[in-house]
């Protein structure tokens, strides 16, 4: 293909969310996110997103696993690259797993570096406040846009114990705070929080200059995210934060209780489905 063909390819799709313009949307229209892990998935959101998320909840919703702990970088950039196939206005932000960026910022730029070639994504997400504000700095003045996250965090489900709702006490509360100012003052272009008690999620919403991306936390944030497939009703079982808009599991399990009765009594494959 000519170069020309390219640029007029290019110039005739529809221009991608940025993180500038991500960013601008503090105090505006509310942003909307989803997560996504498939090229066909991103697809079919990409029209109602400002962005997708390739979050590594891929370990219980792609893999079963039980925690996002276990999850790679090569994991995290497989899906990734199928995400940034799929999407076409969206702005896609791939979750850096645990143990690829905590070590200090030099080991969190060479896999976000990785994470921008290799998928086509335009940012990475991490998780942690205070401790990450460095990481943050490091990799924003570097050319590689941040989303933080902070509240509940799932990878360090071994320190908290599990997945409650965090900043309920007045000192967790404090932190939570302290976190959210630190990775906005190093260069956070928006900031995830999950899990946290209303008041502190207003709070911090007001308090800082990027957009609050809120996950169990309150409609007053610049923007929502839910995982895909539990928004979908993929699972029995959701956080209560979680909205179901469908129950995919019962139409699923439906589908594939016909097809296979359809199987047994012979009455697929019908005439319309075969080379004559
Ligand atoms: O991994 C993920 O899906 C996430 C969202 C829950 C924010 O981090």
């Amino acid at each position: 293909m000519s170069t020309t063909a390219t640029l007029n390819a290019a110039a005739a799709a529809p221009r991608r969310m940025t993180v500038p313009a991500f960013r601008a949307r503090k105090r505006a229209e509310p942003l909307v996110m989803l997560t996504a892990y498939t090229a066909r998935m991103a697809e079919l959101l990409d029209p109602h997103c400002d962005a997708l998320l390739v979050g590594d909840s891929l370990a219980q919703t792609i893999y079963g696993l039980p925690s996002t702990v276990p999850v790679t970088l090569d994991m995290m950039i497989a899906h990734g690259a199928a995400v940034v196939r799929g999407a076409r206005q969206a702005l896609v932000v791939v979750d850096m797993p645990f143990g690829s960026y905590e070590e200090g910022p030099e080991q969190a730029f060479r896999s976000a570096a990785r994470v921008l070639k290799e998928t086509g994504a335009s940012a990475v997400k991490l998780e942690g406040g205070q401790a990450m504000a460095p990481a943050i700095a490091y990799l924003s003045a570097r050319g590689i846009p941040v989303m933080a996250h902070i509240g509940l965090t799932p990878q360090a489900v071994n320190i908290l114990g599990g997945y409650g709702a965090r900043g309920r006490g007045d000192a967790e509360y404090a932190r939570i705070a302290a976190d959210a100012a630190a990775v906005a003052d190093a260069g956070a272009f928006a900031v995830v929080i999950e899990g946290v008690v209303e008041p502190l999620a207003l709070a911090i919403t007001e308090a800082i200059a990027c957009p609050t991306i809120g996950i169990g936390a309150s409609a007053g944030c610049d923007g929502q995210v839910l995982v895909v497939d539990d928004m979908l009703g993929m699972f029995d079982r959701t956080a209560r934060f979680v909205k179901r808009y469908d129950t995919l599991s019962a139409r699923i399990q439906d589908a594939a209780r016909d097809y296979a009765a359809d199987v047994r009594a012979r009455r697929f494959p019908e005439a319309e489905h075969l080379y004559g």
